[in-house]
């Protein structure tokens, strides 16, 4: 598959949030994070804010929800027009219920799991859902270090994808940069998440995107 750049704007200025987002054009989606206080602690966007940043951004949103209970607000999140919304296993009891509300929404559905969640009980459903996270950090927080250890679990969901004969988008987030996107794309990944790569840089964002392409291609 091609490979895909979703830059974080959790790195980015959110009071700058219109500019932030022109400059990272050349990306295939933005990558929205969104946390509840609750199943991470920290805190950042409503459905609101999603809604806006899809209303100004050039590219498709890629929503990636940190919150409990993600049955209750899916609908809410699938309204604001994003492409994908993707939402933790480890947050409800019945992931295959709010895989159904996505569907119903008409929203590209995705499923993610924690570095510590084992990924076996969910293979089953990379036959259904259109993107498998696979966090490379412990969710909450941008600028950590990347995860090598959890890499095993992205060749478990490619591995299952060409055997189901699906296009899946097998995304890692957290710690994604040019010294470990290779790494990741040769375990399986075609989905690349980059807050602090792509907006803390000394190149500006459109060649940070550029330089992790090449990198991931190359891989
Ligand atoms: C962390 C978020 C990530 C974060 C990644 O919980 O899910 O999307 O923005 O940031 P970096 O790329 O700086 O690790
Ligand atoms: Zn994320």
């Amino acid at each position: 598959m091609q490979v895909r750049i979703n830059p974080s704007v959790l790195a980015a200025d959110f009071v700058n949030m219109e500019a932030a987002l022109q400059t990272i054009s050349t990306a295939d989606a933005v990558h929205v994070d969104v946390m509840d206080y609750h199943f991470v602690p920290n805190l950042t966007f409503g459905p609101q804010m999603v809604g806006r940043i899809h209303e100004v951004s050039p590219i498709p949103l890629d929503v990636h929800l940190m919150i409990e209970h993600p049955e209750r607000w899916v609908a809410d999140f699938a309204a604001t027009g994003a492409e994908c919304v993707t939402f933790h296993v480890e947050a409800t009891d019945d992931p295959v219920a709010v895989i159904e509300a996505l569907e119903q929404a008409g929203t590209h559905t995705g499923i993610s799991v924690k570095p510590g969640t084992p990924i076996e009980p969910y293979l089953d459903l990379v036959e259904r859902v259109d993107q498998v996270l696979i966090m490379t950090v412990e969710p909450g927080f941008g600028g950590q270090s990347f995860m090598e250890e959890v890499l095993g679990k992205v060749t478990a969901v490619s591995t299952r994808a060409a055997e189901s004969g699906r296009d899946v988008w097998i995304q890692v987030d957290g710690g994604v940069g040019p010294d470990t996107i290779q790494a990741a794309a040769r375990a399986g990944a075609n989905t690349f998440v980059a807050g602090s790569s792509v907006f803390d840089r000394e190149i500006s964002p459109a060649e940070a995107i550029a330089e992790l392409r090449a990198k991931a291609q190359a891989a």
